[in-house]
């Protein structure tokens, strides 16, 4: 069908390539065991209370969750030592971001990104009109913030900055962060995406209340899909100064969280807090033992404060993936990126971390082989 009356700019933006399912490679390989470290989600699954809460809740579907989300956020702010002023919540963190780009970007906007990240941003930075440009990354595949810095333009109205970066895993140095953030001039954003940040080693982030106190333009984006389990529920947020998140909740859609993942949510924060801080020590742990096994098999391997790794197979990227999804282990191909022989596997569950071992000893001993 020809297909007239579409906004141009949409002719440039890449729609969003998630990771495959457990269902679709079951179906698609034949078979009855897969391990899913694609997506970087949590694979113990939602915690037990919020499972509860949000089956109870389904029988209040019927009605519209509280449009002013006040208790949520005073809960979430809780966290922070804040009030509810300074949050605003959304359909997952990707809503948040989304809501930004529609905040900040008009047409002609100069938009940076640091090369290799969450490629959201790119798109919905174009689809508001912006101009994106990316910025380098160093040898070790650190955000190059001096050349972020240098490349900041009067009009540069947002700098996206996944901390830690997906797909990396990196973390920015924090006294750079906050010089980064003090040079912006007026009518540039950042907004800092810490959707990994509950995994990282915290004395590496910086004080983000503190930098949004100072009042610096700086938006903070967190997510309940990662660390709290929750990524089928939908529900992030953002943190920032009371005077945005009046702006944000004025152009975010109505009614942008829905009742189940707010019950999640609101459960695991309530009585989860020591799971969570469990499971996280969990994948610190696995996390560093993947790393030592990665590097051990001779693999460039990178330093990751998130729950995943990247490293670099020393085979075409797209080849790799496609051999451990044969033997049911679903990771990310880095080609999207344009890393072409990087692999970006989630830190599972022991288990299902040794099942991804055995599957690229298995695929690299055939390759090396022959
Ligand atoms: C860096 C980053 N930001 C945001 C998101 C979106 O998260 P959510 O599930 O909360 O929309 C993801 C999802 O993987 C991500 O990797």
């Amino acid at each position: 069908m020809k297909l007239a009356g579409i906004r141009p700019d949409i002719k440039d933006v890449q729609p969003y390539v998630a990771g495959k399912t457990i269902e679709e490679v079951k179906r698609q390989y034949k078979l009855d065991q897969v391990t899913k470290l694609g997506s970087n989600e949590n694979p113990w699954g939602p915690y037990p209370a919020a499972v509860k809460a949000m089956q109870q809740e389904v029988l209040q579907l019927h009605t519209y969750p509280d449009n002013s989300f006040v208790e949520m956020k005073r809960k979430i702010a809780e966290m922070y030592g804040l009030d509810e002023h300074w949050i605003a919540v959304s359909h997952g963190a990707g809503g948040m971001l989304e809501t930004l780009a529609k905040t900040f970007v008009e047409p002609g906007a100069h938009i940076l990104i640091p090369r290799y990240t969450y490629g959201l941003y790119r798109e919905i930075s174009r689809l508001m009109g912006g101009r994106v440009e990316h910025t380098p990354v160093t040898g070790e595949m650190q955000i190059d913030m001096e050349k972020l810095g240098e490349s900041v333009r009067p009009n540069t109205r947002v700098v996206w900055l996944c901390n830690p970066n997906n797909p990396t895993g990196t973390v920015v140095d924090k006294t750079d962060l906050l010089s980064f953030a003090r040079s912006l001039p007026e009518g540039c954003w950042l907004v800092l995406d810490e959707a990994y940040a509950e995994f990282a080693d915290q004395s590496l982030l910086p004080d983000r209340v503190q930098l949004i106190k100072e009042e610096l333009p700086i938006v903070v984006v967190r997510t309940f899909s990662k660390a709290y389990g929750l990524a089928g529920a939908r529900l992030g947020y953002a943190i920032a100064h009371p005077d945005l998140i009046k702006v944000i909740d004025t152009v975010a859609e109505p009614f942008n969280a829905n009742r189940i993942g707010l019950a999640g949510a609101w459960a695991t924060l309530e009585q989860e807090q020591g799971a969570v801080a469990e499971t996280i020590s969990v994948v610190q742990t696995e996390r560093g033992r993947l790393q030592t096994a990665l590097t051990e098999r001779g693999f460039t391997v990178y330093p990751s404060q998130a729950n995943f790794i990247l490293f670099d197979a020393a085979l075409p990227a797209d080849q790799s993936a496609h051999e451990l999804l044969k033997q049911g282990v679903i990771v990310r191909s880095a080609a999207g990126w344009g890393l072409d022989s990087h692999i970006r596997v989630t830190v599972g569950k022991p288990s299902e971390n040794d099942i991804f071992l055995t599957a690229l000893d298995k695929f690299t001993q055939k390759v090396r082989g022959k």
